[in-house]
Formats: structure tokens, C-alpha cells, sequence
């Protein structure tokens, strides 16, 4: 979710104006997007991983975990449901739609693989259809840490509210700390509406460090 999750508040001048109009005092027609925030998860406290340990090992009847660099047989299934990425509250504020096809997924892979940086994936794959249903994507920087990415999560609609988020999300920081012992903490942006996203940030042990708000105003008001 580093692409600046998601919201669509679309609410006017409401929520989270407070806290930094002492900075940019409002033009009368200043209208906010979207409220951010800021998540960090610390890898190098304790109960932080236990609890994720804890969720990870939690048993999920007709669900397996995988981890990758995709293996061929899931890449359509995965990119089916990285295309739920734009369920999330706001998302068409932040991304525009893109065919998630199995051409697109590789392009996907290799530019992160340009850049330097290490691509994790962590999904669900429900055993019955053999597809996988829910994924969650991280990117640990080139360096190794000391903070690492986290980006998009999705569940497809019919495999929701069975806390495969949390699994996945769980297992992958577990592999993440495992893999990369320089990574002390994974930052993730939320968009605040997004209650679900967040009751599963907050599962995994993400807490609030900043938040940020996207206005739109004409070009007049300033
Ligand atoms: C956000 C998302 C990944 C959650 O997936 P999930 O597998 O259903 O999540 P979990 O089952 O692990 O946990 C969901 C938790 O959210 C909370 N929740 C769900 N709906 C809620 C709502 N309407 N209001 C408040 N909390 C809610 C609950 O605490 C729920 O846990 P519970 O089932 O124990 O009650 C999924 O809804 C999704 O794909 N949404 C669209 C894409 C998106 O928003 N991605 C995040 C930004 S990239």
C-alpha cells in the first residue's frame, strides 16, 4: 500500500482538517480527497512477531500459504486478484485500472526487479479451485532495511471476512524478518475509511505515525 492507500472521503472539508490547518489555512474551497495514514509495523519488538507468529500458525481449512516469485500456474489467478486492489475506498483516486493479465504481472515483477529492489508476495490459495484468492505484495529495499514497503493486499470478494488478510499479512512480515534481518519496520499508507484494512493492520501490529491529506482546490484559491 505504499502507493498511497485509499480513501474517498469526498466528504467536503471534514475529518483530519484540524490537525495541520495551522500550517495552510484553508482556501474556501479546498475539498479533501483523501485521508491518509501512515502505518508502521516494528519488526524488532517482540510481541509484534509473536503475534503474528500466533496468527500465522492459525489453522485455515481449504486455504494453503504460498510465498513467490510467482510460480506459473498462479500468475492469473494473482493478478485476478491484484485487480481487487481498486475495491479499496478511494483507490481510483490513486491508480488507474490496469488489466492485471499474466504479460502485465511479469512487467510488474521485472520493474521491481530493475530497481533493485526485493519483491515479496505472500498469498492464499484456495486448495479446492487451486487459484489463489488473496495476496499481499511488500518490497525490501536494496539495502536490506531498515524499513521495508509494504504495498497492496487483496481478498476476491467470495473469500473475504475469513481473516485470510491477516494470515497472509501475518505470515509474510514472519518471512520478511526472516529473510532480511536488517528490515526493523514495514510502513504502509491507509486510507482512513478503509476500516477493514486497518482492523487487519492492526491485527498484525501496525500503529498510526502520520497522517497526510489530499486536497483538490482550483488553482484561484491560492
Ligand atoms: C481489506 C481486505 C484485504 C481485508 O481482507 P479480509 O480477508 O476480509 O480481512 P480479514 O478477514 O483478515 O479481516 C477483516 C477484518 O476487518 C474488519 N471489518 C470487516 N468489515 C468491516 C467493516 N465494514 N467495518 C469495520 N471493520 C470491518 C473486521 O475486524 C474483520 O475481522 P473479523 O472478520 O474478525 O470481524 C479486503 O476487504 C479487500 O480485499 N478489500 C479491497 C482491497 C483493499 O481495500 N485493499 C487494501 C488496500 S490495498
Amino acid at each position: 500500500m505504499r502507493r498511497h492507500h485509499r480513501n474517498g472521503s469526498g466528504a467536503g472539508h471534514g475529518a483530519g482538517w484540524p490537525a495541520w490547518r495551522a500550517f495552510c489555512p484553508r482556501p474556501p474551497d479546498l475539498r479533501v480527497l483523501l485521508h491518509l495514514e501512515l502505518q508502521e509495523q516494528r519488526l524488532d519488538q517482540e510481541p509484534v512477531l509473536r503475534h503474528c507468529q500466533e496468527l500465522a500458525a492459525d489453522p485455515h481449512p481449504g486455504y494453503r500459504l504460498a510465498h513467490w516469485a510467482a510460480p506459473e500456474p498462479l500468475v492469473n489467478s494473482f493478478g485476478q486478484v491484484m485487480g481487487h486492489v481498486l475495491d479499496a475506498p478511494g483507490a481510483d483516486l490513486q491508480m488507474a485500472p490496469r488489466a492485471w493479465n499474466t504479460a502485465a504481472v511479469r512487467a510488474w515483477e521485472a520493474n521491481i526487479a530493475t530497481s533493485g529492489a526485493r519483491l515479496m508476495v505472500c498469498a492464499a490459495v484456495h486448495l479446492s479451485s487451486g487459484k489463489a484468492v488473496a495476496a499481499t505484495v511488500a518490497t525490501v529495499p536494496p539495502s536490506g532495511g531498515p524499513v521495508a514497503d509494504q504495498h497492496d493486499t487483496a481478498v476476491v470478494p467470495e473469500h473475504r471476512r475469513q481473516g485470510l488478510a491477516r494470515w497472509i499479512k501475518a505470515a509474510q512480515v514472519l518471512r520478511i524478518h526472516e529473510r532480511f534481518p536488517g528490515v526493523r519496520a514495514t510502513t504502509s499508507t491507509v486510507n482512513q475509511e478503509n476500516l477493514q484494512m486497518k482492523a487487519v493492520n492492526r491485527a498484525v501490529g501496525y500503529h498510526l505515525m502520520h497522517e497526510r491529506l489530499l486536497v483538490e482546490a482550483p488553482v484561484a484559491s491560492f
